[in-house]
């Protein structure tokens, strides 16, 4: 009899996150020997399924989002611990029938993982429910409760949810995901500045010009529209990944590596940015988008947004960070370039209308994960001609053989480990939004930018040019080949 059993539901199993990602990320973990011992996997939603029948609805996901890893006999050894659960989790028989599944399977203390892959409006139901139920207590093993994005809608209604997650977890127990951070180079960002001594001196607003982060996207909304029609993508990416990725850059080195130490440190980048004038924004929309099926015809939505941020401390005061992100975009990349200042004085003989290029560090997120340091070289053979060239690092060449793991995989590693490093607090949630409905707010003011269409597959509009322009800066792309 195993003295110890870990149990992970997830609600909503029949959804899209459970087969394209969770499913396989507990698989992989499966397979590297990383999951419990004694560890039993329990999907919850209304769809009739057998227990066979989402199993072969998983595995499906698995062959299809995981082709690499898949083998018959690893399968099968995962699926053992697999099971589903008919029950509606937003009432209190249904929350009743599910802990009855689980308890019939628990054996000694007893540890749980709840995963909601659910649509945001049953947050509240499910977690009053497993309240309701006493499924939150650590009488007897851990318990913890993973929450997907987005958490909230603004500021308000985040206060609202975290109310509602406290009123039944503790802080503690809580695991927000955002899937960014567990992404192996956004995890890297900090292994970059902190783990070497090189380029940690230079971080700062004595030798940074600007920072840039882009995350572009060449898929457009797809089937998610009437999700995104009412988020559009400010709280869709700028209010989670993109705020994320600029904490990871901007924070103070934190004391130690752990969970209230990072997230003090990010809290603090947030709470250190400006208010977000509106001439410093821009929105625009892809050409067609009010077209697509779910969408108002006279929707006013950003599907692109481009952001000056001021992050008013002593490391960063004066330096701007601009950040766009879009959909329908011509190229899928997400990248973060630190543009460093111009050597205060030249001594070289240029050839007339040449200049130096500033440095340029480019961390690649995705798609071709890695680092890449711009530098000028001199031309051989030429007096004192210089070329702009490329020092790269690429995780495909350096870690040959090795395969980055999904996020989620990290993600559900972690909230099982009980490591909340990579998951986002409720205080920080909260400033984050703190950030974002200002400049939301000031979309619907007299002195909202216009709302610009732009071209698919391009790089967004022009507009967006313009505003680093007025700064004396434009957007740069250091990852892989976007012409
Ligand atoms: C999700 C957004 O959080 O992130 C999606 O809801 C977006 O709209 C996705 O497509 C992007 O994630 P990734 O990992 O593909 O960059």
């Amino acid at each position: 009899m195993a003295d110890e059993t870990t149990s992970i539901v997830i609600f909503g199993a029949s959804g899209d996150l459970t087969e394209r990602k969770l499913i396989p990320a507990l698989y992989n973990l499966s397979r590297k020997e990383r999951l419990p011992e004694a560890c039993n996997i329990i999907g919850v939603a209304r769809t009739q399924y057998s227990h066979e029948e989402f199993r072969t609805h998983v595995r499906d996901g698995v062959q299809q989002f995981s082709p690499n890893t898949y083998t018959d006999d690893q399968w099968a050894a995962f699926a053992d611990n697999l099971w589903y659960v008919v029950a509606d989790a937003t009432t209190r028989d249904g929350m009743q029938t599910v802990l009855q599944f689980m308890q019939e399977r628990e054996q000694g203390r007893s540890n749980r993982l709840y995963y909601l892959s659910v649509a945001p409006t049953l947050y509240e139901p499910i977690i009053q429910n497993i309240g309701a139920v006493g499924m939150e207590s650590e009488h007897n093993g851990w318990c913890r409760v993973v929450i997907e994005k987005p958490f909230g809608t603004d500021l308000k209604s985040a206060r609202e949810l975290n109310n509602i997650v406290h009123s039944v977890f503790d802080e503690s127990q809580v695991y927000r995901i955002d899937h960014y951070l567990g992404k192996e180079t956004a995890q890297n960002i900090l292994f970059f500045r902190f783990a070497n001594t090189v380029f940690e001196p230079i971080w700062n607003r004595n030798y940074v010009d600007n920072v840039q982060i882009t995350v572009a996207e060449t898929v457009d909304v797809e089937h998610r529209a009437k999700y995104y029609d009412d988020a559009g993508v400010l709280r869709d990416m700028f209010q989670n990944h993109l705020l994320q990725l600029l904490a990871l850059v901007a924070m103070e080195p934190p004391v130690s590596f752990d969970a209230t130490a990072l997230r003090n440190e990010k809290v603090k980048v947030f709470s250190a940015i400006r208010h977000v004038n509106p001439v410093d924004t821009v929105r625009g929309q892809y050409e067609g988008y009010c077209e697509t099926e779910g969408v108002k015809p006279d929707s006013q939505t950003a599907t692109y947004a481009a952001l000056k941020l001021n992050v008013d401390n002593w490391r960063w005061q004066g330096v701007p960070f601009y950040l766009r992100s879009g959909k329908a975009l011509a190229a899928k990349t997400s990248e973060i370039s630190i543009r460093f200042q111009c050597p205060p004085m030249l001594m070289f003989n240029l050839p007339e209308n040449r200049q130096f290029s500033p440095n340029v560090l480019s961390i690649c997120i995705q798609p071709d994960e890695g680092i890449h340091l711009k530098f000028e070289a001199k031309v051989p053979d030429s007096p004192s001609e210089t070329r702009t060239v490329d020092m790269e690092f690429h995780y495909r060449t350096s870690f040959e053989g090795q395969e980055i793991p999904e996020a989620y995989e990290r993600l559900l590693l972690d909230a099982l480990n009980g490591d909340a490093s990579l998951f986002t607090r409720s205080d920080e949630v909260e400033t984050m939004w703190g950030i974002i409905d200002p400049i939301l707010e000031g979309w619907q003011t007299p002195d909202a930018p216009p709302l610009v269409t732009y071209p698919r597959e391009s790089w967004g509009p022009a507009e967006a040019d313009a505003l680093l322009f007025r700064g004396g800066h434009a957007w740069q792309l250091g990852c892989g080949d976007h012409d």
